[in-house]
């Protein structure tokens, strides 16, 4: 089996893939409103710092961990010792639970899209806060104008893909249009700042406000790292098993950070000076109200104060659709892989029952916030932000605190950087990568993950 794995033909072609993985609604999405939600230039800087300390530390050690043992993560933690097998399981339990949410949003960008091919980009822009509340809460009327149709189709995309494995055209469709929708996010941000208002966001979102620190900023800034690039649920051990032996890690690894992180950065230009802007150049309202809906809400406004917004609003959600598409299969993928494997299931049936799960759990957050559900609130929220929640900021820091137990103090940091150095010799920031795992991630991760839960459960309060 082994030396059937196949692999990616060039440092290149990995950098692409990889980064293709990390690229998605993450970074256009979820970004700009975590941003706007902790504080704006202290969640910047935090997320930046741990990017490229933590980030770089995990990604390089996961990738490290797919290329020595070529295998994917749940027999990946069983290799390297045989007690840490169940931590596969739970990091390959993530985009279990990441995959329905996604597809929901996927549906809600699919919806803006129609709209605004439809010529009705007006229509949504007038009343953008309104509009978007009531097509989530499904109180608008009529099957069209409430979001499980968008969901549906959305899934139903996915899988057809996942289905017919034309991954290979949507792949090359996106990587043309990645690049396109970087232009088009650079203009849009150029525009965005010219409205009036617009400086106290760039400020808000760029400078730095340290008393708007605290825990919860750094915890928010975490998930949203493991998150948009795609760590802490083995994903990018997987890709590493694929990797061949002669790349260089360390560069594809900085690349694809400075990809990925160049991106969310771009979008939260595009987003967060605007709606301190329509705010008229507050930004305490922005921190107060940003939520999941604020790429929805924000976006169609600064389309319509466009020329030709309309034109511009349809290849926009065009282009972040491909990019949502392009990792909701792969997630998809990801998940219909380990029931091959492990239940021996063929690969239609493994996708007919992942598509099953996955419409029945999407569903739960597609109408999590309609008035008919205003009484289940896990942890009081909506079930789509309980999902996150629970991926993000439980699961993902539990998989990875294990992986920096087992990595630092059971094999030893030695293995990973043998196995970058295999290439060259070379492991520049070996001395980061050991500190880092052994040390500050762990401990910083118990530190916070303890104070959240702390928090939760009322025991104290910060
Ligand atoms: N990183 C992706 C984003 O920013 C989301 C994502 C998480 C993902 N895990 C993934 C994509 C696995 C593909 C495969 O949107």
């Amino acid at each position: 089996m082994k030396e059937n794995r196949s692999s990616f033909g060039s440092r290149i072609g990995f950098v692409l893939a990889a980064a293709g993985s990390a690229v998605g609604l993450g970074n256009l999405w979820r970004f700009p409103y975590l941003a706007a939600k902790y504080g704006g230039g202290i969640f910047l800087l935090v997320y930046i710092v741990l990017a490229i300390t933590f980030g770089f530390a995990l990604m390089i050690t996961e990738i490290a961990i797919g290329r020595k043992t070529r295998l994917s993560c749940i027999g990946a933690y069983r290799a390297l010792d045989k007690r840490f097998g169940f931590l596969g399981w739970l990091a390959a339990l993530v985009p279990v639970i990441i995959v329905p949410y996604y597809c929901v949003i996927g549906g809600w960008v699919l919806k803006y899209f129609a709209e605004f091919v439809a010529g009705r980009g007006k229509l949504v822009a007038a009343n953008a806060d309104q509009y978007f509340t009531s097509f989530i809460s499904d109180s608008a009327g009529g099957f069209f104008s409430t979001p499980v149709p968008w969901f549906i189709l959305f899934a139903l995309l996915t899988m057809v893909v996942v289905l017919g494995g034309v991954e290979k055209g949507i792949e090359k469709v996106s990587r043309i249009m990645m690049p396109v929708l970087v232009v088009l996010s650079i203009l849009v941000a150029v525009f965005s700042l010219t409205m009036p208002g617009a400086l106290a966001g760039l400020k808000y979102y760029l400078m730095p406000d340290f008393s708007k620190f605290s825990t919860a900023t750094v915890l928010g800034a975490m998930g949203q790292m493991f998150y948009s690039m795609s760590l802490a649920m083995g994903i990018m051990i997987t890709y590493g098993s694929y990797m061949q032996k002669e790349n260089l890690m360390e560069r594809s690894v900085a690349q694809i950070e400075i990809f990925d992180t160049g991106i969310a950065l771009i979008a939260g230009l595009m987003i967060i000076p605007a709606v301190v802007a329509f705010n008229g150049g507050d930004p305490t309202l922005a921190q107060q109200s940003a939520g999941p809906g604020l790429m929805f809400v924000v976006l169609p406004r600064v389309f319509e104060a466009m020329q030709w917004g309309g034109f511009i609003g349809a290849a926009f959600f065009l282009l972040v659709l491909f990019a949502a598409l392009t990792s909701s299969i792969s997630l998809m993928e990801t998940v219909v892989s380990i029931v091959q494997d492990k239940l021996h299931w063929k690969r239609v049936p493994a996708t007919l029952a992942v598509t099953v799960l996955l419409l029945a759990m999407g569903m739960l957050s597609c109408l999590g916030y309609s008035e008919s559900f205003a009484a289940i609130k896990p942890l009081g929220m909506a079930f789509l932000d309980f999902f996150d929640f629970i991926s993000n900021s439980v699961m993902m820091p539990i998989v990875a605190f294990l992986t920096c137990i087992l990595i630092g103090h059971v094999v030893g940091t030695k293995v990973i950087a043998d196995e970058v150095k295999s290439e060259n010799g070379i492991f520049r920031r070996e001395k980061l990568h050991r500190v880092m795992i052994r040390w500050v991630a762990p401990i910083l991760l118990l530190a916070i993950l303890g104070g959240e839960l702390l928090k939760f459960f009322g025991v104290i309060k910060i």
